[in-house]
């Protein structure tokens, strides 16, 4: 090892066909979808820069061009609003980052996974300790933020670390599902050392009840791991598999979530995200409540 590792890079695989949002998702990007007035992956970034990362790399495809478009300035629009003197406007659009935050992206040629497209990340990292986080899974930050919570753990401790929640049994075929051993992994006991993780077990081979969610924190031997894995599950090249195997050479942790996460990767989630955001948005919260209550009255 070579001294105390300071992850400041956070990559965004953002390569997936979203196929559960089509016709939505046929040409523009999932992430691109917004929860009120803002792009699911302009909460993962925001997430990201407020724990403290300066240097986002995003995985993309050849659809996904509105993401780089979205984090680029746009002279065409910031002069309009200019000359109409929408300075509220023009500001939201000019700070979408803040200034000494850098983006790079990578294409991820074909999509063979997750665990394939943070693996074509690798020339970017530079042997460096990074975060992943799947904009798909919104975690709220009013009173938390998941991974800044994540990564003060990690400079304790030098380890990988991901996020879990308490999942239902019989969801356990949509996560990866961790095995934590003999300890009792509850919020008392966080973060909680796994013992083995294993890619959409069916209900009854499930070792725990804890799921893993789109937040990770990795030391940079989980490359190796990547290289190593073979197609799993559905074909993809598994991020969950290499973990199985980064836990062979070291020690990896979990840490249960903060916060309510949403599933926006799923059309209910999605909906979830949309009322409770909505409820909570400043110039909405009252409008938006007296029309939810008006639908729920007729339910
Ligand atoms: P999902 O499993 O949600 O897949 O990927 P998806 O393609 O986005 O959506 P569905 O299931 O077809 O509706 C989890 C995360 O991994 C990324 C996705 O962009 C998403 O952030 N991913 C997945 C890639 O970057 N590349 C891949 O080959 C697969």
């Amino acid at each position: 090892m070579t001294g105390i590792m300071k992850p400041r890079k956070a990559i965004f695989p953002v390569a997936g066909l979203g196929t559960r949002f089509l016709p939505a998702t046929k040409a523009n990007p999932k992430e691109m979808l917004p929860i009120v007035d803002k792009p699911l992956i302009q909460y993962a970034v925001e997430e990201a820069i407020s724990a403290g990362f300066t240097d986002l790399i995003f995985v993309t495809s050849s659809s996904k061009r509105a993401i780089e478009d979205h984090f680029d300035k746009n002279f065409e629009l910031e002069c309009r609003l200019i000359e109409t003197q929408k300075h509220e406007l023009l500001s939201i659009v000019q700070n979408i980052l803040p200034k000494g935050v850098n983006c790079a992206y990578i294409r991820q040629p074909e999509t063979l996974g997750l665990g394939h497209a943070v693996l074509c990340a690798r020339p970017l990292i530079n042997g460096e300790a990074f975060a992943v986080l799947l904009a798909d899974d919104l975690i709220s930050t009013a009173s938390s933020n998941c991974l800044g919570n994540m990564l003060t753990v990690f400079n304790q401790t030098q380890t990988s670390i991901l996020a879990v929640e308490h999942i239902k049994r019989e969801d356990s075929q949509k996560y990866g599902v961790i095995d934590t051993g003999t300890q009792d992994a509850t919020a008392t006991s966080n973060p909680v050392k796994i013992t083995a993780i294993v890619e959409k077990p069916l209900p009854q081979d499930a070792p725990s009840s804890f799921g893993v969610v789109g937040r990770y924190i990795f030391t940079p031997d989980i490359f190796s791991c990547l290289e190593k894995t073979a197609q799993g599950a559905g074909g993809e090249i598994q991020l969950t598999d290499a973990i199985a195997l980064l836990l062979k050479k070291q020690c990896v942790n979990a840490m249960i979530i903060p916060s309510k996460r949403y599933d926006c990767g799923s059309k209910l989630g999605y909906l979830e995200a949309t009322i409770a955001f909505g409820l909570a948005h400043p110039e909405l919260n009252s409008d938006f409540a007296a029309l939810l209550k008006h639908y729920v009255s007729q339910l």
